[in-house]
């Protein structure tokens, strides 16, 4: 009775906390290997939950989110109450170490495993550790360094409206190595170069106002220079498919066609696959 109503009390601070419920989902992709590279969340205090997964030691992810001064800087360190995780020990497990923007670090320290049942996803994760501190104006960076095969999620922020997550553009394997993504590159005639705009926001349709033909999707079938169709949107694949939890050839399947029903059997309805996508739009189909 006593535990019931502990859980019970438990799931009420859980819930009207906000905290992982309904966090909006970001990805961190295998090239997010420094806070540079990685996503930055435009406001830290709007409630994200970001995804690291590593397949050995030595991995690093990275993200950053910018504060106002005096913002609440509520970072939480989660994962999912199944192995291996659940069976590693606090050394076994990924390092976060979170940097200010005056260049003070703190390694969270993992001091807790405390259960909680996540009802949206219906997924049990355990808390390892909550960090709680008032927030200096600018950017924080956040860098997981893996100790093993392992995936963890960072909550941060607890304010539950939609923010917006900027991305550089995504790396192409062009033939032309030496070209830099910069705003001024010419944009080239290969219908296999990448054409994103130096940063997009992932949540901003607008983003994605350019039209592309099928022909322009079939001729990216390669890993390489992989687009696939969903719903009438095209989506550039590359950088995802080896960053993908459900396995490379999964998404090599998709190069060149559209894979609406591929990807829908798969993940209809699923929060952190449709936020990927989402982040790999490039445009809609065009006639
Ligand atoms: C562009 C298309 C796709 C995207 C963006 C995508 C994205 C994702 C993401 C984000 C996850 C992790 C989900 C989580 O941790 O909760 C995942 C897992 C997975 N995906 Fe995909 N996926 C795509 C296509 C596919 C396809 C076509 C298949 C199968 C044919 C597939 C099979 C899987 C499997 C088996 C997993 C691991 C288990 C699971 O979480 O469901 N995915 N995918």
């Amino acid at each position: 009775m006593i535990r019931a109503l502990l859980a019970l009390g438990l799931a009420l601070v859980f819930f009207s906390s906000g905290a992982a419920l309904a966090h909006q989902p970001v990805v961190l992709l295998s090239t997010d290997t420094t806070a540079a590279k990685g996503p930055l969340l435009e406001d830290g205090t709007v409630s994200f939950a970001i995804r690291a997964s590593f397949t050995k030691a030595g991995e690093k992810r990275a993200f950053r989110a910018q504060f106002k001064a005096g913002d609440a800087l509520a970072i939480q360190y989660l994962i999912v109450e199944k192995k291996p995780e659940s069976s590693l020990r606090t050394n076994e497990l990924p390092t976060l170490v979170v940097t200010s923007p005056m260049g003070a670090s703190v390694t969270i320290k993992l001091n807790e495993r405390t259960k909680f049942y996540e009802p949206f996803s219906k997924v049990n994760y355990l808390y390892l550790a909550r960090y709680n501190a008032t927030a200096q104006a600018g950017v924080y960076s956040f860098v997981i360094t893996s100790k093993g095969k392992a995936g963890i999620t960072v909550a941060v922020g607890d304010r539950e409206v939609r923010g917006d997550v900027l991305r550089g553009a995504a790396p192409t394997q062009s033939s032309t190595p030496s070209s830099t993504p910069s705003a001024s590159s010419t944009p080239s005639a290969t219908p296999s170069q990448t054409p994103t705009p130096t940063a997009s926001k992932t949540q901003t349709p607008t983003a994605s106002a350019t039209g592309y033909t099928l022909a322009q999707v079939k001729a990216n079938s390669t890993a390489a220079n992989c687009w696939t169709i969903v719903d009438d949107n095209v989506y550039n694949l590359t950088t995802w498919i080896n960053s993908h939890p459900g396995g490379s050839n999964a998404i090599l399947s998709l190069c060149g066609v559209d894979g609406t029903s591929a990807f829908k059997s798969q993940h209809a309805g699923r929060a952190m696959p449709v936020a990927q996508l989402n982040s790999l739009k490039i445009g809609t189909l065009k006639e």
